[in-house]
């Protein structure tokens, strides 16, 4: 198929019509047509209709009710590694929180120990200033609520807040054909494509419901054939693509729909503690410049190696992505600085939160440019954002580039940048970032690594940069 232009944000595609954001799409459904109604095991028709208390009944209902909207007929049991997306304690949140604080007076808790999204500030190692701190404050006014909840609902531990639950040093990791009910859109992406898990794009608050059930209703990403490609994305670049690119390119073009990208296995041998990181990142950006809950590629990802272009529905259409399509997609990113060629106040590396590999490779590409440069301190605040145990794994097996980095100034936070970004306190900072997810959400403008090294070093961007 030929490439058509992309604007460079969602939307703007003039294919796109309809998106579901559950990685299933309905957009031929019309309101006459049947929903099949559900059938229920014996145990969930008790739960349904009261036998098990007010609660249950309330929450199965608000499940089935779920299901039944996107074509389900049973629910499934789901299978280990709950993980929740509410991560901000505030009164926007008060429908949510008034359920939680239901659920939690009734005892109930989720089906295993869960792990949650990163909150939205880190006083400790992204301290704002006093007068930020007050709006900070007032807008979440209810984080403490909020964890006290999510303890009494099952919460794994306090320390357990990281949309990268999964990496092995957090160890919330979905195993190979796991039904989950998560909604943290990079999360599913990952427990998706490069676990084979199997979980739907839910929305917050139904995460919350099917964990306390244990339960989900079978659909979409679910199923077999919700897991079939209709998009056959053929990497033809000549070196490896950036994942951040490659990530915004496909998710632009498939918007929901699952695909199956070919030509990637030239680069990335496999899913392991090396390619992690470039995985999860490409599936973030698939997930915010897309609604992309699932992709299969070639000779890398479980499903993908299992059963080959068996995957690939009759009628797919192609993309081809080759070095030019990526330098369009680049250009296409906006600048929404307040000052368009303003120096960068902060800069942000890590969202999703970083693997170990990851920060262990920034560390030291950090601390071979300031010697290299002979400097003993940054040009601009830098930060590296990865959960409290990708920190504790990094300083204990990187103690002297950790040592160096700290001399240096530059933090390692284990909220989200993202949310930090988004904070409404007077006057957005210019945040330089190397992601494509904290870019789409926020005014943060994205560079490649060289440009941001460099700035990290200087405080300068590059001339090159713009
Ligand atoms: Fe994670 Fe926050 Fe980015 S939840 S994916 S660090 S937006």
């Amino acid at each position: 198929m030929k490439n058509h232009q992309l604007g460079g944000q969602i939307g703007t595609d003039p294919n796109f019509t309809h998106t579901s954001h559950t990685g299933h799409s309905r957009a031929k459904v019309k309101p006459s047509d049947d929903h099949p109604k559900m059938k229920l095991t014996p145990h969930e028709q008790e739960i349904y209709d009261g036998k098990k208390g007010d609660l249950l009944q309330k929450a199965m209902k608000t499940v089935v009710a779920y299901g039944e909207l996107f074509g389900a007929e049973h629910l499934v049991d789901l299978g280990g590694a709950p993980h929740l997306a509410v991560s901000w304690g505030s009164d926007g949140i008060e429908p949510l929180l008034k359920i939680y604080k239901q659920l939690a007076a009734g005892g109930l808790k989720t089906y295993a120990p869960f792990t949650a999204n990163p909150k939205p500030m880190d006083p400790v190692h992204l301290p704002v200033t006093d007068q930020e701190q007050a709006a900070v404050d007032k807008v979440y006014n209810r984080m403490d609520e909020l964890s006290d909840l999510n303890m009494k609902l099952g919460m794994r531990s306090k320390k357990d807040w990281s949309c990268a639950c999964y990496l092995p040093e957090m160890g919330n990791t979905p195993s190979y054909g796991d039904y989950l009910a998560w909604s943290e859109s990079s999360a599913i992406n990952y427990a998706n494509s490069v676990l084979g898990a199997r979980t739907n794009r839910n929305s917050m608050g139904i995460d919350m419901l099917c964990d306390i059930l244990g339960k989900a209703p079978l659909f979409g990403l679910l199923t077999d054939e919700g897991r079939q490609a209709v998009w056959l994305i053929e990497v033809k670049t000549t070196k490896m693509p950036h994942p951040e690119m490659i990530g915004s390119a496909i998710g632009m073009k498939v918007m929901e729909d699952v695909s199956y990208i070919t030509g990637m296995d030239r680069f990335i041998k496999g899913v392991n503690v090396e390619t992690a990181g470039y995985l999860k990142d490409m599936g973030a950006a698939t997930a915010s410049n897309g609604a992309v809950g699932l992709y299969h590629m070639e000779g890398v990802t479980p499903e993908a190696v299992k059963k080959g272009r068996d995957l690939l529905n009759k009628g797919y259409q192609t993309y081809v992505i080759d070095d030019a399509e990526l330098d369009r997609i680049y250009k296409s990113y906006p600048d929404l600085w307040r000052d368009k060629h303003g120096t960068p106040q902060k800069v942000f590396l890590g969202c999703p939160h970083m693997t170990l590999g990851q920060m262990t490779e920034w560390g030291n590409r950090i601390v071979d440019a300031m010697e290299k440069a002979g400097k003993d301190k940054i040009g601009v605040p830098t930060y590296m954002f990865g959960s409290i145990y990708i920190k504790d794994a990094f300083e204990k097996q990187n103690p002297e580039v950790a040592k160096k980095l700290k001399g240096y100034g530059v933090g390692i936070p284990v909220n989200c940048p993202m949310m930090w970004c988004s904070t409404p306190v007077e006057g957005a900072e210019m945040v330089a970032t190397n992601s494509n997810k904290t870019r789409v959400y926020t005014t943060a403008r994205f560079f490649f690594d060289d440009v941001l090294t460099e700035l990290i070093v200087t405080g300068k961007l590059p001339a090159s940069a713009g």
